[in-house]
C-alpha cells in the first residue's frame, strides 16, 4: 500500500488555512466583520452552486484531472524511465501555464541545487531547465552547458502557436537536424491542444512522441495535466501521490458551506477584502522550497481574476495585484512597507511544521551575547519564529494576513496546494461576477508582436500599430 492511500496518513498530510488575522476581532476596523460574511451567504450559496454546476456542464475540466489520468500517468512513467535511461537533460520549452507550474514543482519537490548534483543522487535522473523566455543571451547560453545530443525538449504551448515557444522549437530543431539529421525526432516531446494549433499538426507530421493538455484546461490551471505531470515524473517525483494530493483536497473543496470549505473562505475573505481597498495579494512562503509557488500563484491569481468586464459586459476593471515575497529573505526588503505603507494589502503566508531536515547552530563568540543568543537553536526555530514574529508585527499594525500551512512539503501536499490555490481563484472569479478562465487582455500584446514580426494575416493590425501616437523626444532624457 501507498503511503497516499493510507486514510491516517492522509489526514496528518492535510494543509490548514488561518484566518484569524483578517478578522476585525484581531486588527480591528481594517479586519472583516462576521457579520459580513453572514450578510454576503446568499452571494456564497450561489456561487457555491454556480461551481456545482459549472463543473457539471465540463466548464472546470481541470477538477477532473486528479481523476481521470490513469492511463496517461502510467504511459508518462514509462517514457519517463526511458528518458531518464537516455538523457542526460530535459529541457521544458514554454511560458505563462506552460512553465511556471513545471519550474514551481521541481524547486518544491526535489534537492534545492538538483541540477549541481551528480547523476547518481539525483536518482539517475535529468538535469531539468525550464526556458521560459526569449532573452537570446540565455537560449544561446543554454547550449554552452548542455550536450542537446544527450537532451530531450518537451515543447509545451496549449495555444500551439505561442510566438516565444515556437521561436525556441524553431531554434532547438534546427540545432538537432543539424547535429543528428532524422534521429533528431526522438529528442523532442509535444504537449499540446489534440486539434488546434501548429505543434499538433508538426508533430503528427514529424512524427514526435506528444501528449494533450485536456480540452477546457487552461494554462494555468494545467500543472497537474501533462505539462507538468511530465516534467515531474522525469526528475523522479511522485506523481501518482502529487494526484492524490489533489483529489484529496477536491473532497475538501467541494463541500458547498464556505465555512468547511477552506479554498471557498479564502476567495471570500480576499473578495471582502478587495472591496475594502485591499488591491494587492502578497504571497509569501518561509520555506525557500516553495519561492516559485508566489511565481506560479502569482500568474493565477493575476490573469484569473484581472478583468475589464463582467459576465454582464459591464465595464468593471476587477482584480487584485499578485507580490511575489520570501520569508525572511524579504522581511529585510518589504516588510516594512507591508507594517507601516498604505493599508492595501492581504498578506498570505506559506509555512510548514516539519521542514526537511534540520540544521543546529553551534556555539561560539560567546563573548558576543547578540551572537551567541543563538547557540542551542536550530535553523529551523530561527524561521519559525521569525514567521510568527513578522505575523505578530502585522497583527499589531493591523494588516490582514493569513497562514497556509503543510505539514511538510511532500508531493501529496504540493498536490492539496495547487489544487486549493485553483479552487480559490475559481470561487473568487465566480464571487466577483467575472469569467476566470478567460485572458483577452494578454491578446492585444500578441497580437501587436505578430503584426510586427509580419505575420500573415496581421496586416491591419500592423497599420494600427504604425498609426499609433509617435512618441515625443521631449520626454525622452
Ligand atoms: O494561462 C494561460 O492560458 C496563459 O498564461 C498561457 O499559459 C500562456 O499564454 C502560454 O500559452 P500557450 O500554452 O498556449 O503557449
Amino acid at each position: 500500500m501507498k503511503r497516499f492511500q493510507d486514510k491516517k496518513w492522509k489526514e496528518e498530510m492535510k494543509i490548514t488555512f488561518d484566518y484569524n488575522h483578517m478578522m476585525s476581532e484581531f486588527v480591528g476596523d481594517e479586519g472583516i466583520e462576521w457579520s459580513q460574511l453572514e450578510a454576503l451567504e446568499p452571494t456564497l450559496k450561489k456561487a457555491s452552486l454556480a461551481m456545482i454546476e459549472k463543473r457539471k456542464a465540463g466548464q472546470m475540466r481541470w477538477r477532473e484531472l486528479p481523476y481521470n489520468q490513469e492511463e496517461i500517468v502510467r504511459d508518462i512513467l514509462d517514457t519517463a524511465s526511458g528518458i531518464k535511461d537516455r538523457f542526460d537533460n530535459f529541457v521544458v520549452l514554454g511560458i505563462g501555464g506552460s512553465a511556471l507550474g513545471p519550474i514551481a514543482v521541481q524547486q518544491a519537490l526535489n534537492h534545492m541545487f538538483y541540477n549541481e548534483l551528480p547523476k547518481e543522487q539525483r536518482g539517475g535522473c535529468p538535469r531539468l531547465y525550464v526556458i521560459d523566455n526569449v532573452d537570446p543571451q540565455r537560449m544561446k547560453e543554454l547550449f554552452d552547458i548542455i550536450d542537446v545530443e544527450k537532451t530531450m525538449f518537451n515543447v509545451i504551448t496549449k495555444s500551439g502557436s505561442t510566438s516565444e515557444t515556437m521561436a525556441q522549437f524553431l531554434i532547438v530543431t534546427r540545432l538537432l537536424k543539424e547535429k543528428m539529421g532524422d534521429s533528431y525526432r526522438d529528442h523532442i516531446i509535444a504537449t499540446t491542444d489534440q486539434e488546434k494549433g501548429s505543434l499538433i499538426q508538426i508533430a503528427r507530421d514529424e512524427g514526435f512522441k506528444t501528449y494533450y493538455i485536456p480540452e477546457g484546461v487552461g494554462g494555468r490551471f494545467s500543472e497537474l495535466s501533462p505539462v507538468g505531470l511530465l516534467a515531474a515524473a522525469v526528475c523522479g517525483i511522485d506523481i501518482e501521490e502529487m494526484l492524490a494530493g489533489a483529489a484529496y483536497m477536491d473532497e475538501i473543496a467541494s463541500q458547498p458551506d464556505p465555512y468547511k470549505n477552506p479554498a471557498y473562505m479564502a476567495a471570500t475573505l480576499q473578495y471582502l477584502a478587495m472591496k475594502a481597498g485591499k488591491n494587492i495579494s502578497v504571497m509569501m512562503p518561509y520555506v525557500d522550497s516553495l519561492k516559485y509557488m508566489a511565481d506560479w500563484y502569482a500568474q493565477l491569481w493575476a490573469e484569473s481574476l484581472g478583468k475589464r468586464y463582467d459576465l454582464e459586459g459591464n465595464e468593471v476593471f476587477v482584480g487584485q495585484t499578485p507580490v511575489k515575497a520570501l520569508g525572511v529573505t524579504d522581511q529585510h526588503s518589504q516588510v516594512q512597507l507591508y507594517t507601516e505603507g498604505p493599508f492595501d494589502k492581504v498578506i498570505t503566508f506559506l509555512g510548514v511544521k516539519e521542514y526537511k531536515c534540520k540544521v543546529e547552530i553551534p556555539k561560539g563568540f560567546e563573548n558576543h551575547p547578540a551572537v551567541s543568543f543563538l547557540a542551542g537553536h536550530t535553523l529551523n526555530e530561527l524561521i519559525h519564529a521569525e514567521q510568527m514574529a513578522t505575523e505578530y508585527a502585522l497583527l499589531k499594525a493591523k494588516r490582514l494576513n493569513r497562514t497556509i500551512t503543510l505539514p511538510e512539503v511532500n508531493p501529496f501536499t504540493i498536490g492539496q496546494l495547487l489544487y486549493f490555490l485553483e479552487v480559490e481563484t475559481a470561487f473568487a472569479g465566480e464571487l466577483m461576477g467575472i469569467d476566470a478562465f478567460d485572458q483577452p487582455g494578454v491578446e492585444e500584446g500578441k497580437n501587436a508582436t505578430y503584426a510586427l514580426l509580419g505575420r500573415p494575416g496581421y496586416e491591419e493590425k500592423k497599420e494600427e500599430l504604425d498609426s499609433r501616437p509617435k512618441k515625443n523626444s521631449k520626454y525622452i532624457l
